[in-house]
C-alpha cells in the first residue's frame, strides 16, 4: 500500500525503497497509529466527510488490526513504506474502498508527530514509575543502615564524614529532579497536532479540541508549521533520559569503587555479579559497568537527534524519520538501567565497619576541627593554619585523630579547648551539621521521613 504515486511514470527502486523504509522500526507504534486513526475518523465523521455507519465500521477494522498486530507474524512480507501505510494497507484489506477516505486530509506529518507523542507520552510515565521506584530502593538502602558513616569525597579524596542515608538522599534528589524533567518533557508532548495538514492547515472543518479530548490530550498544537517542523518534544525526552543516565552511571562508578577489594564496603548480591572465565575468584559488577556503559548509548542517542534537526529547513524533511531509532535506542536502556540499578540497590549490603575505619584512619574530622577553633573567636584562615599544621604533624608522626586528646591538643596549639577534644570523634562533627541539607543526624532522620512522605505522595 503506497500513500502517492499517481504523479510517478514508475515505482521506487529496490534500493530506495530498502534504503527509506521505516516500517521494521516504527511497527512500534502501530498502537499510537490506530489509536490516532481511530480519533481521525470519528473526527472525519464530526465533519461530515464520513457517516456514522461508515466511521464505526472503520473503528471496529481498526481494533482488529491492533488484535492481530500481537502477533510478529502480522508484518511478516510486509512492504508498506511506514507504519502509517502499513495500517491504511491494513485497513484496505478489511473494509475495502472505504479505506479511501480515512486519510481525508491528513498528512503523514501530522500523523507521525501525533503517533510520536502519543507513544513517547506513555514513555514518560513509565520512566517516572520507573524512577519512583528506584528512590524507593534507595530509601530503603537507607533505612538499612541509619546511622552508617561514611567519609564523603571530594576529588575522590576523604573529605568529610556523613552519614550513609544523607549519600543515599543526594541520589534521591537527583533522581527526584530526573522524574519532573520526564515531567516536563511529557507536559510539551501532550498536545494534539492533528488538523495542522502537511503544513498549512487542514481543509476541513476538524473540532481539533474534540480530537485532543478523545485522545487525553491537554492542549492542541497552535501552529500547524510548528508541528510539521518540530522534534522538541522528543529531545526534550531524550534529555531527560540523557541526565537520568549520568546520574545511573554516577551511582554505578560509585558502587563499582565501594565494592571493590580496594573499599570494600559493599558486597553486591550474587544475582547481579558475573564470575570471570578463568580466574575463579572473581565476582564481578558487571551489572554496574552495564549501566555505565548503556549510558554512553542514550547520551549517543540525544546527541544524533541534536544534530538530525540541526538546520533543517521548514518544516518536514525526510531527515526527521530518523529520530525514532534513538528514541527507541534511549527508551530501552534507560529502562532497563533504572530496573537493573533498582535491582542492584536491593541486593546491596553495607559493611558498616569498613567506611567507618576509612573516616577514622584519615583526617576527615579536620574541618569540625578549624570551625570549632573559629566559632571560639580564632579568625578562620589562622583555624585552617592550626589544624593544617596539626594534620601534617601527625601524618609525619603516623597519628590518627584517635592519637590525640585535650591536653596534648592544648600542648600543640593554646586555641584548642578541652571540649574541642570531642571533634576527634567523627560522630561529634556531624552532630555540628543539623543545618538544613547537611549530615546532621536529626537532619538526616528528619529528612528520611521527608523523603518517605514525597514519595508516597507520587504513587
Ligand atoms: N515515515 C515518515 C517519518 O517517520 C512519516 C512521514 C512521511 N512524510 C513524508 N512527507 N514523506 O517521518
Amino acid at each position: 500500500m503506497k500513500l502517492w504515486g499517481g504523479r510517478f511514470e514508475t515505482g521506487p527502486s529496490e534500493i530506495f525503497e530498502r534504503f527509506s523504509n521505516s516500517l521494521h522500526f516504527d511497527r512500534r507504534l502501530i498502537e499510537a497509529d490506530v489509536r490516532g486513526s481511530q480519533a481521525f475518523a470519528r473526527s472525519l465523521t464530526r465533519a461530515g466527510v464520513l457517516t456514522v455507519p461508515e466511521c464505526a465500521e472503520i473503528v471496529t477494522a481498526f481494533e482488529s488490526i491492533l488484535e492481530d498486530a500481537a502477533s510478529p507474524a502480522f508484518f511478516e512480507g510486509a512492504d508498506a513504506e511506514d507504519v502509517h501505510s502499513f495500517v491504511i494497507g491494513k485497513l484496505g484489506e478489511r473494509v475495502g474502498a472505504l479505506a479511501d477516505k480515512i486519510h481525508t486530509g491528513r498528512s503523514r506529518n501530522e500523523q507521525v508527530s501525533l503517533d510520536t507523542r502519543l507513544w513517547l507520552r506513555d514513555e514518560c510515565d513509565r520512566a517516572r514509575e520507573l524512577l519512583r521506584l528506584l528512590m524507593g530502593a534507595c530509601l530503603d538502602l537507607a533505612d538499612k543502615y541509619p546511622d552508617a558513616i561514611i567519609p564523603g569525597y571530594t576529588h575522590l579524596r576523604r573529605a568529610q564524614p556523613v552519614l550513609w542515608p544523607h549519600y543515599l538522599l543526594a541520589y534521591f534528589e537527583m533522581f527526584a529532579r530526573d522524574r519532573e524533567r520526564f515531567g516536563e518533557a511529557r507536559r510539551r508532548t501532550n498536545e494534539m497536532p492533528l488538523g495542522s495538514g502537511a503544513l498549512a492547515g487542514s481543509g476541513f472543518p476538524h473540532d481539533r479540541e474534540a480530537i485532543a479530548r478523545d485522545l487525553g490530550f491537554e492542549a492542541v498544537t497552535r501552529n500547524s508549521m510548528d508541528v510539521s517542523a518540530d522534534r522538541d518534544f522528543a529531545l526534550d525526552y531524550l534529555y531527560a533520559a540523557s541526565v537520568t543516565m549520568i546520574h545511573l552511571s554516577r551511582l554505578a562508578e560509585d558502587w563499582i569503587l565501594y565494592s571493590s577489594e580496594e573499599f570494600g564496603w559493599i558486597e553486591l548480591g550474587d544475582g547481579v555479579t558475573s564470575g570471570s572465565s578463568l580466574m575463579p575468584q572473581k565476582k564481578n559488577p558487571d551489572s554496574l559497568e552495564l549501566i555505565r556503559g548503556k549510558s554512553g548509548r542514550v547520551l549517543g542517542a540525544l546527541n544524533s537527534l541534536l544534530f538530525t534537526m540541526k538546520g533543517l529547513p521548514m518544516t518536514y524533511n525526510r531527515d526527521m524519520q530518523e529520530d525514532k531509532e534513538p528514541l527507541f535506542e534511549a527508551s530501552d536502556q534507560v529502562n532497563a538501567c533504572l530496573e537493573m540499578a533498582r535491582a542492584v540497590a536491593e541486593s546491596v549490603v553495607l559493611r558498616e565497619q569498613a567506611p567507618a575505619a576509612a573516616v577514622e584512619e584519615s583526617w576527615t574530622v579536620a574541618t569540625d576541627l578549624a570551625e570549632a577553633l573559629a566559632r571560639n573567636g580564632t579568625p578562620f584562615h589562622q583555624a585552617h593554619r592550626i589544624v593544617g599544621r596539626l594534620v601534617l604533624e601527625s601524618v609525619r608522626s603516623g597519628r590518627r585523630p584517635s592519637g590525640w586528646n585535650a591536653e596534648s591538643l592544648a600542648q600543640f596549639a593554646p586555641e584548642f579547648t578541652p571540649e574541642m577534644a570531642d571533634l576527634l570523634d567523627p560522630r561529634e562533627g556531624m552532630k555540628t551539621r543539623e543545618i538544613q541539607g547537611g549530615t546532621g543526624p536529626e537532619t538526616v532522620a528528619a529528612a528520611l521521613i521527608a523523603a518517605r512522605v514525597r514519595l508516597a505522595n507520587m504513587a
